[in-house]
């Protein structure tokens, strides 16, 4: 790994303002793209290809709430999408960062001892300009520094607003992205996590240790670097790290690196603000959720005694419930979407709570553990 090179920490770190989308580089982007709209209420918002004067690869830009994907395929064997897709099957190739100043940001990212991918450039048309660059991150996963503070267009140059119109199905509710988790090799957690405090500045959330998230077979550690914003609201960016720990068999986290073949986004979490609604969407829409062991509730309406919840609904969707100290949430897990067993979506509902399900993390390792004992890989 590259990086920590005589950083410089008198410098201040880029200022981030949000997440922009996040990119996928996948196989085929029209049938992912059309994936993410029916069974999750995605809206084809714009599209750069062939079409458009975009001649090595085709971009689909969706949109729910403020949530953005790029869903992105090759158009040439040589592309560097077809390789990635090659050795990490499909995927998240990028965490964009939205800045005010990519120039200022970038210097200063690397600075602070980040690598460079890609030195700030502009692309412009009619609509305006766009101005970016790429650090790396873990694996070859990149964060894009964008800024389109200058631009009126649908998205960036090369995009046009597309005539793909949203399969119909009931609404889901999808409002915003709570948080991206990365998985990370064994031993190197905490070299990551002082990556995104050194180079962008990050504070630490809170950690979980192998002795808080384990079961029977399974464990692993967990660090949430956040951007530190003034609350977990739109702007903050939450990003939680996972490594593996030695269990008595193979950890999930371990499944996932053995598949991606490197470290890489593990699960994508989507704020609602209904999540009973929105999960009986998305299960009408065909989505796929980790089951519940049937004990669970039991436990739980224990557990979250004193709080007013629509149990028979939760029960019926499998929604699994969680509280600290400032409130409490639902959530609920994807089975993966991916070919390979990878990547995953969380739906998530905070009641004030501002943790990620700690109480949750046994009963849903259980039954990830039941399709990774499924597939043969536990
Ligand atoms: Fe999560």
């Amino acid at each position: 790994m590259t990086l920590l090179h005589d950083p410089d920490l008198t410098v201040a770190p880029p200022r981030l303002t949000g997440i922009d989308h996040l990119e996928w580089w996948v196989g085929n982007a029209r049938t992912f793209a059309g994936f993410l709209c029916s069974a999750f209420g995605f809206a084809p918002v714009a599209y750069a290809g062939p079409e458009t004067g975009r001649t090595d690869r085709v971009s689909y830009l969706l949109q729910q709430g403020s949530v953005r994907f790029m869903v992105s395929g090759a158009l040439h064997p040589d592309s560097p999408i077809a390789d990635h897709v090659r050795r990490h099957g499909d995927g998240i190739r990028d965490i964009a960062f939205l800045v005010d100043d990519v120039d200022a940001s970038y210097e200063a990212a690397l600075q602070r001892g980040g690598t460079g991918l890609r030195p700030p450039a502009h692309d412009t048309d009619d609509h305006g300009t766009i101005r970016h660059a790429a650090i790396a991150t873990y694996g070859d996963t990149v964060h894009t520094l964008l800024d389109r503070s200058r631009y009126d267009g649908p998205f960036a140059p090369q995009f046009e607003t597309t005539d793909l119109t949203a399969p119909v199905g009931p609404a889901v509710g999808i409002a915003a992205l709570d948080h991206v988790v990365g998985n990370v090799e064994l031993g190197a957690l905490d070299r990551w996590v002082h990556f995104y405090e050194q180079v962008f500045g990050f504070g630490q959330m809170v950690h979980f240790d192998d002795a808080q998230i384990s079961t029977e077979y399974s464990a692993l550690m967990s660090t949430v670097v956040w951007s530190q914003g003034v609350s977990v609201d739109e702007t903050a960016i939450v990003m939680p790290l996972n490594e593996p720990a030695e269990g008595r068999k193979k950890s999930q986290i371990e499944e996932y690196l053995d598949f991606y073949g490197a470290p890489g986004v593990q699960h994508i979490a989507l704020r609602t603000d209904d999540i009973v609604t929105a999960v009986r969407a998305l299960r009408a829409r065909g989505v796929r959720f980790m089951d519940v062991p049937d004990t669970y509730y039991a436990e739980a309406r224990e557990r979250m005694a004193g709080v007013e919840l629509p149990w028979d609904a939760l029960e019926e969707l499998s929604i699994l419930v969680d509280r600290d100290h400032g409130g409490h949430l639902l959530q609920i897990f994807t089975e993966t979407v991916t070919d390979r067993p990878t990547v995953f979506f969380e739906i998530i509902e905070r009641e004030g709570a501002t943790g990620f399900g700690e109480g949750n993390f046994k009963a849903l390792f259980e039954a990830i553990e039941r399709q990774q004992a499924r597939r043969g890989n536990l």
